[in-house]
């Protein structure tokens, strides 16, 4: 008996019926990219409201391509973190009333370990552990050390904006629409990524596994409005698929220069990757010659498992099979993988 796989951590809502051997028997992703294009990224409270009105068609939809009926339903799984908190709940309420209506067993997943489970839907069992996971996505850029499928253990991440964010941001500098990845690949076409030298920040640090892409958003900004400047300054088509090509290399090498120092300092020579970014095709042949030269295996799942989907949900049955089933209390948590901000010492009451 399959099971659902409910995914609405952002501005997707999806469902999924997957079989216990992983088989995806349907799988159903609603974009919402047509509410948020105006406002150029994400507005979370636009993406709850529109979970709300689409979850319960889109998970109906999934049912009934799978050819099932609720009732096959063996377990409803969801994924309750990380994410935007008021997408997420409409995701777990919508869980919750159908493991309770149904009686069947409710279970909480991850969505970046979902990410890097989509490799298994594809690999099946050339996916092995210990291996190392590449998240690349439009909130997060991570690099875990993964010795199972369901615990990542942070070997690095962004310390300013994800790189997924910063396709969008420079794609919105360049009058382009949302989501910005996929149109600054396509404007990059024309491009020449050699004609503007722009920053790869950390790139050459070798002490640690971290990423920044806030510095090279800037430079991008700076080339289009020079510092000082109140406008735009004029760009002909060529600069612009220029500045698209420059800014997408620079992206690409930043992200492969982390991942082959992950290859080196793990010794792990198996590499999975997810995450909306990972259907870059200039990131995608970049990381298969990473791979070709490490003699590494890097496995990349095809584009329509990298972008958020409720098939990667087939996670769930790890769970399963590990007994790790929730009960109604089961809640979400947005932002797990933050880095804690140092607190402020606490001034000792006697001084003031
Ligand atoms: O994984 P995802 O669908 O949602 C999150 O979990 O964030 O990733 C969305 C991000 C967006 O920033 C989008 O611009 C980016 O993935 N993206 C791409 C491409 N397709 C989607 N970035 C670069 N090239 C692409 N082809
Ligand atoms: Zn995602």
């Amino acid at each position: 008996m399959p099971l659902l796989a409910i995914e609405t951590t952002c501005d997707e809502t999806a469902a999924a019926i997957i079989s216990p051997e992983r088989q995806v028997l349907s799988s159903v992703v609603a974009s919402q990219d047509e509410l948020h294009a105006r406002w150029r990224g994400v507005v979370p409270e636009i993406a709850s409201r529109a979970h709300v009105e689409r979850i319960i068609p889109v998970i109906d939809q999934a049912i009934r391509k799978a050819g099932i009926q609720q009732s096959q339903l063996r377990a409803v799984a969801v994924a309750i973190r990380p994410g935007l908190i008021g997408s997420l709940l409409v995701g777990l309420s919508a869980g919750k009333a159908i493991a309770a209506t149904l009686r069947i067993p409710l279970i909480g997943y991850d969505h970046l370990a979902a990410h890097l489970y989509a490799s298994r839907l594809t690999f099946g069992k050339e996916v092995t552990y210990p291996a190392i996971g590449l998240v690349a996505s439009g909130g997060h850029t991570s690099l875990f050390q993964l010795n199972n499928p369901i615990v990542l253990q942070t070997l690095g991440g962004t310390i300013d904006d994800a790189i997924g964010e910063a396709f969008d941001k420079v794609a919105s500098l360049l009058g382009l629409g949302y989501p910005g990845g996929p149109q600054i690949e396509q404007l990059a076409l024309r491009g020449n990524p050699r004609s503007y030298r722009f920053p790869r920040p950390l790139s050459n640090d070798s002490s640690r596994l971290d990423f920044s892409f806030s510095g090279l958003k800037t430079a991008v900004r700076y080339q289009i409005q020079p510092p000082g400047k109140t406008t735009p300054r004029y760009l002909s088509d060529q600069e612009r698929a220029d500045l698209a090509a420059s800014f997408q290399q620079a992206a690409v090498d930043s992200v492969v220069a982390k991942v082959s120092l992950a290859i080196q300092k793990t010794g792990c020579r198996l590499v999975v990757v997810g995450g909306g970014v990972t259907a870059n095709k200039i990131l995608r042949s970049a990381l298969e010659k990473l791979g070709e030269q490490h003699r590494a295996k890097i496995l990349i799942p095809p584009i329509h498992l990298c972008t958020d989907n409720a098939a990667m949900g087939a996670i769930a049955w790890e769970h399963i099979e590990r007994n790790e089933i929730a009960d109604l209390e089961l809640d979400v948590l947005p932002n797990v993988y933050r880095k804690k901000k140092q607190q402020p010492k606490r001034r000792d009451a006697s001084h003031r």
